[in-house]
């Protein structure tokens, strides 16, 4: 009972927080002044963005991208989000992430590269009582480089809106929330779905 209502309240907090932030990142526009002030990094380095993107765009600070073809990678898990967010995710990885999943390694190799899609949920036209993904709202990507992203536990993050990647204010914030609750899993939440 007791450990119950701990996992409430910090399930709580984590979904305020992510709320919160997700509430910002959905009500800002694609594009933001703030980012067009942060000096970005070369793309030289990082893979082509997605095609799809019609802008391609690297995130602040880190200089992530949307890596290509990462719709075909492998499903990890798929979560949700309570009110006022309400939304459906889904997180994949690429093969280096998954087999570091696999064999439970304390650290992820550089290259292991985890997305996470958001959407809004809305009921099936088909069929009643089932809930289907409606409008993306964020693409969140975590690309493992421990020279590059040494300050930060070795990833580098982004989120993108409309495959924009949003402003620096809110890639500030990854790090810190990935850090306080899952620095011993290498900063990473999501585990396979039984
Ligand atoms: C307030 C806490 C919080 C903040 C801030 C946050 N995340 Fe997360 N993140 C989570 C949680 C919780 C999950 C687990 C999946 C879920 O519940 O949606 C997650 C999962 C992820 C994943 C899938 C890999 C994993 O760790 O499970 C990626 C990629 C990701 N976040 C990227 C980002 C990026 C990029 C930012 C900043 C723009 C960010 N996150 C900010 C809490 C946070």
């Amino acid at each position: 009972m007791q450990r119950l209502r701990i996992a409430a309240a910090f399930g709580g907090l984590v979904l305020l927080a992510c709320a919160a932030l997700g509430q910002h990142a959905v009500a800002q526009p694609p594009v933001h002044g703030a980012s067009e002030t942060v000096p970005r990094q070369q793309p030289a380095q990082q893979p082509p963005t997605e095609p799809q993107s019609a802008r391609p765009s690297a995130s602040p600070i880190y200089g992530v991208t949307i890596p290509p073809g990462y719709r075909k990678w492998q499903l990890i898990a798929p979560a949700e989000e309570a009110a006022p967010l309400d939304e459906l995710r889904v997180v994949l990885g690429n093969p280096e992430a998954v087999e570091a999943i696999e064999r439970s390694a304390k650290r992820f190799p550089d290259g292991a590269v985890l997305v996470k899609l958001a959407y809004k949920r809305k009921p099936s036209p088909d069929f009643e009582p089932a809930t289907i993904p409606g409008q993306p709202t964020t693409v969140q990507v975590m690309v493992k480089d421990s020279r590059r992203y040494a300050s930060t536990g070795g990833w580098g993050f982004g989120r993108f809106v409309g495959g924009v990647a949003v402003d620096a204010a809110q890639h500030q914030t990854c790090f810190a929330c990935h850090a306080a609750r899952v620095k011993d899993r290498d900063y990473v939440f999501t585990r396979f779905a039984p």
